[in-house]
């Protein structure tokens, strides 16, 4: 008896010490990286006088030469994923196009014709946004805006903005000392005089290749970095108070088998690079709803288990993380059901989840020129219906809404860059702002059909 007893006393204090032991550890964690920012905040050094609010060409600087190595793009490098192929998510429009096709403009394509749903595809008295009672969202661009069948068909179909390139780093602090916020200021414009909310994308997106190249050659200790990484994020996150209403804070900082992508922040930083923008970022905006948003979560893997790691450290540290973004640039061969595995474990975790940046490919193992013909249509039809049924089965409280990436075919950034662009047909309108099947089983989930 009382040797099982001196036993169990044994065992209780060994497991109470490692219980103290990994409890105190993980409140180190916390201390050391975020002692200093976990105090009151301090002032935020902003540059008011050097917001330019004149012409500027920064938003080219937000998204030159990144097509190709879009999101899209790299779901297809996915080691762990049993869906797309490198050819089936192809959307590298870098890709050289057919010869014979035309050179098409680079500005939006604006039909003469009043946008009018292809009448077919359309269900009286429905919009997308009067299907659903969350937000349907869609990526925008101020210069398409400016048109007028694009302008017409996003305040007639969508209750959320996000802004496709204007709120990039390099679209909004164009050199050190310099904020340009006009294009992303005329969209919330926009989305205010229709009634839209906006959701800011994004503070930072930790790649190289998309950082304006003052920040590549930004020469600075870690100190420094972290000035620089706060700076940018609280005058941005300050400049949009109370009219950007939530912040991808954080884009793409996964590789597929869950490390941290190498980037400037990682280098001059550290891994805590990521929870001092969600703290700078809440500091700023105490109200603002806190997003990181990836693509390839609907695979699962390792990426999918470091992101919610991560939540969960952010957690223990008392950051604040609100939900997950899932980009979403998808494909007719997706697997719906490790999209569903995926979304219920966030939905287990507590997190608001955001379709943030869907559209469906169909151009997996076609010719450069195809057509979308109506058995295309019709699949890409069923894809969507699909996808917007797994996200109707997540908890309304923690359905923040389905965004598309982009309106039409047309402005789809699948088709940007490119001669040919008829060469994927990834959205709801098509390239004359019709409505497509898609659009008609878009809502047909909605309602329940
Ligand atoms: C894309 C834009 O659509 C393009 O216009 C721009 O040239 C590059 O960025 N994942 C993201 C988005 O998180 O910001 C990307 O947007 C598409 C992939």
């Amino acid at each position: 008896m009382q040797n099982s007893y001196l036993v169990r006393t044994t065992n209780f204090t060994k497991y109470f010490t490692l219980i103290i032991l990994l409890f105190s550890s993980s409140m180190l964690a916390c201390k050391s990286s975020l002692e200093e920012d976990l105090a009151p905040v301090a002032a935020v050094k902003t540059t008011p006088a050097a917001v330019v609010n004149g012409n500027s060409s920064s938003d080219s600087a937000g998204t030159s030469g990144e097509d190709s190595s879009t999101g899209a793009d790299e779901t297809s490098s996915s080691d762990e994923t049993t869906t797309p192929t490198s050819t089936e998510t192809q959307s590298n429009p870098a890709t050289p196009t057919s010869p014979t096709s035309p050179a098409t403009p680079a500005s939006p394509a604006t039909p003469a014709s009043p946008a009018a749903p292809e009448k077919s595809n359309v269900i009286a008295n429905r919009t997308l946004k009067n299907s659903f009672n969350f937000p349907i969202g869609a990526a925008v661009d101020m210069d398409r805006l400016n048109g007028k069948t694009y302008n017409n068909v996003v305040s007639r179909e969508f209750s959320s903005v996000t802004a496709e390139s204007s709120m990039k780093f390099g679209a909004v602090h164009p050199s050190k000392d310099v904020f340009n916020f006009k294009k992303a200021d005329a969209i919330v414009a926009f989305a205010k005089k229709n009634n839209m909310r906006v959701h800011g994308h994004t503070l930072i997106w930790p790649k190289d290749s998309l950082a304006p190249s003052w920040l590549l050659n930004f020469k600075g200790d870690s100190t420094a970095w972290d000035n620089l990484l706060k700076t940018h994020i609280q005058t941005v996150v300050k400049h949009f108070k109370g009219q950007v209403a939530s912040w991808d804070v954080v884009n793409e900082a996964y590789a597929d088998n869950g490390t941290l992508k190498d980037n400037i922040w990682l280098r001059n930083i550290g891994p805590d690079y990521i929870s001092k923008a969600f703290l700078y970022a809440h500091q700023a905006d105490p109200n603002a709803l806190l997003f990181l948003n990836d693509y390839g979560q609907e695979f699962g893997g390792k990426k999918m288990t470091a992101i919610l790691n991560l939540v969960a450290n952010l957690r223990k540290c008392n950051i604040r993380i609100d939900g997950l973004g899932f980009q979403m640039h998808t494909v007719l061969r997706l697997d719906i059901k490790g999209l569903k595995t995926n979304v219920d474990r966030t939905v287990a975790a507590g997190l608001l989840i955001h379709f943030s940046e869907l559209d469906v490919s169909v151009r997996y193992q076609k010719p450069e020129n195809f057509k979308l013909d109506d058995a295309l249509a019709t699949a890409q039809a069923a894809k969507f219906k699909e996808i917007v049924k797994v996200y109707l089965s997540i908890p309304k409280a923690l359905q923040f809404g389905i965004t598309t990436w982009g309106v039409s075919d047309a402005d789809s950034f699948m088709n940007s860059n490119v001669v040919n662009k008829d060469h994927d047909y990834p959205l709801l309108f098509d390239k004359n702002y019709s409505a497509k099947p898609a659009y008609k089983s878009f809502i047909e989930a909605g309602l329940g059909k």
